[in-house]
């Protein structure tokens, strides 16, 4: 049977060029404008920061379409699905879930079910669903988000199913529509894509090039926050550390953090940084302005200079180290995370042990620690996978150990002291329990009355653990 979609090729959007990325405006047809009426939403978000943040974009194009949120999928007239592909399990999950939502689609034969986000973008994701999971109705790519008017339109009106998924490096469009999910804190794209192509990673390929807003969009974006009341920025991209480079322009991430500074927004964070390209210009930004949070997240992947090879991560165990130490000594008191895989195919026992005692180096903060998993289209699907399961188990169990005793190790220099908590929630338990993060992204539950969500506490630290501190509010 002919097809009447086009599948998304990996392949296709592997491709690269030199040129500044065109830059476009969102702006909606008349004809959409109440395409939502008296209708409800629900938006199920998995992965990254970069799909909260599409999911807020989603949310604010369904919005002003006249459809409203609904906190209860059963009662939605559209479900969008925002997927993750880094690694099986989260493609797993998804699948699961488009599994349960057909019992849904039983009952309310009009519900519009869409596959959105990274999944969207690999073909053999895109088959399966067209194949076997039928009550899906549009699945739209990451560079085709503000195409969902014309898709919601195009399938109330043909009842047809609808694919749009482009494989290009993609644009930088402005001037799109946001719902934020939350009011205190906001995610900032400052880059999309990435250029970098470590041999494990699928992002390359799901996101397009790597490019930069203008500094501009940035900063107005940042102090419209600010006068709504947000108290916390996290700048956004793959590798924050590249910010400008394919502008053409003599103004980096360092420049940029120094002018997001300059808002006032109590605090900044950023995510993430690539120890490639990690120059003096940031530090100085950091270091210089008290509104930059004390803490970097500094991926290592891998500890074994062979393995960091391999995955064309540009840096050797050494190289990593020198950065590393280097920011510890320039930024005292700063908390490190970091993130790192296992089971990258050949890792023997020694190049594991590597890592383990990069770990003992470094004493980072915490550590998000994975398995490694084959993502097919990537250079190191290539090669044999050839640890066993039981293996890389045992690995992720030793180095997890190793993770915790150091983020205990750290967190001791809390016990006691006073520390500021941006708070963002109350505990659903107990109404007198809330949490927060303290400037150093460290998880603090505490008790107190009457706190409101948004607000910056004073709380005083009574307990300790290896991944939050227990406290309470002190009254000023
Ligand atoms: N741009 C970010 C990472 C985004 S993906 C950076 O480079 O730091 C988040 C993390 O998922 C990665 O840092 C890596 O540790 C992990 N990851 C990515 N691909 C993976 C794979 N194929 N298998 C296991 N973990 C993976
Ligand atoms: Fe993936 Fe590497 Fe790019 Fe991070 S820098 S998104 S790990 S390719
Ligand atoms: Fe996942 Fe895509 Fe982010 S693969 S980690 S949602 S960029």
């Amino acid at each position: 049977m002919k097809k009447d979609y086009v599948l998304p090729s990996l392949n296709e959007a592997r491709k690269r060029d030199k040129n500044r990325s065109e830059k476009l405006y969102f702006s909606l047809e008349e004809k959409y404008k109440d395409l939502g009426k008296d209708k409800k939403y629900y938006i199920i978000t998995h992965g990254c920061q970069a799909n909260q943040r599409d999911s807020e974009t989603m949310a604010g194009i369904l919005d002003s379409l006249g459809y409203e949120a609904s906190a209860d999928e059963k009662k939605a007239d559209v479900i969008i699905i925002n997927t993750c592909a880094v690694r099986q399990g989260a493609e797993e999950k998804v699948l699961g879930e488009i599994g349960a939502l057909k019992r849904l689609k039983n009952e309310n034969p009009d519900l519009i079910i869409c596959l959105a986000g990274c999944m969207a973008q690999e073909e053999k994701s895109v088959a399966l669903i067209m194949e076997k999971y039928r009550q899906v109705d549009i699945i739209f790519g990451t560079h085709n988000i503000t195409s969902l008017p014309k898709l919601l339109y195009d399938v109330y009106n043909s009842k047809q199913r609808k694919v749009e998924v482009f494989s290009k490096m993609g644009e930088i469009v402005e001037n799109v529509p946001v719902t934020r999910f939350m009011s205190h804190k906001a995610w900032v794209n400052i880059m999309y894509g990435c250029n970098k192509f470590c041999t494990y990673c699928i992002v390359p390929y799901t996101r397009g090039k790597e490019r930069s807003r203008n500094k501009e969009d940035i900063i107005s974006e940042v102090e419209e926050l600010v006068k709504d009341g947000y108290k916390e920025v996290c700048l956004l991209g793959q590798n924050v550390n590249a910010y400008g480079k394919d502008l053409g322009i003599d103004y980096t991430f360092g420049n940029l953090l120094n002018d997001v500074a300059k808002t006032n927004i109590p605090r900044i964070r950023f995510m993430t940084s690539h120890p490639w390209d990690f120059d003096d210009s940031m530090i100085e930004a950091i270091r210089n302005n008290p509104n930059i949070m004390p803490y970097i997240h500094l991926p290592i992947q891998s500890g074994n200079t062979e393995i960091l090879k391999k995955m064309n991560r540009r840096y050797s165990r050494e190289e990593y180290f020198e950065l590393f130490d280097k920011l510890k000594r320039e930024l005292p008191g700063f908390a490190f995370t970091t993130d790192i895989i296992v089971g990258f195919p050949n890792e023997s026992d020694e190049a594991f042990e590597d890592t383990l005692s990069a770990v003992d180096h470094c004493e980072y903060d915490n550590a998000f620690t994975f398995i490694y998993s084959k993502r097919e289209g990537t250079p190191a699907a290539l090669l044999e996978d050839d640890i066993e399961r039981s293996v890389k188990e045992e690995r992720l169990q030793r180095l997890n150990e190793k993770v915790a005793y150091y983020a205990n190790k750290n967190n001791q220099r809390f016990r006691d002291q006073i520390v500021e908590v941006l708070v963002d929630g109350v505990s659903k338990r107990n109404s007198e329990v809330y949490s927060g993060y303290t400037p150093e992204n460290k998880l603090v539950n505490f008790t107190g009355k009457d706190v409101k969500v948004g607000e910056l506490v004073k709380v005083k630290i009574t307990e300790v653990m290896s991944f939050s501190l227990n406290g309470e509010k002190i009254e000023e």
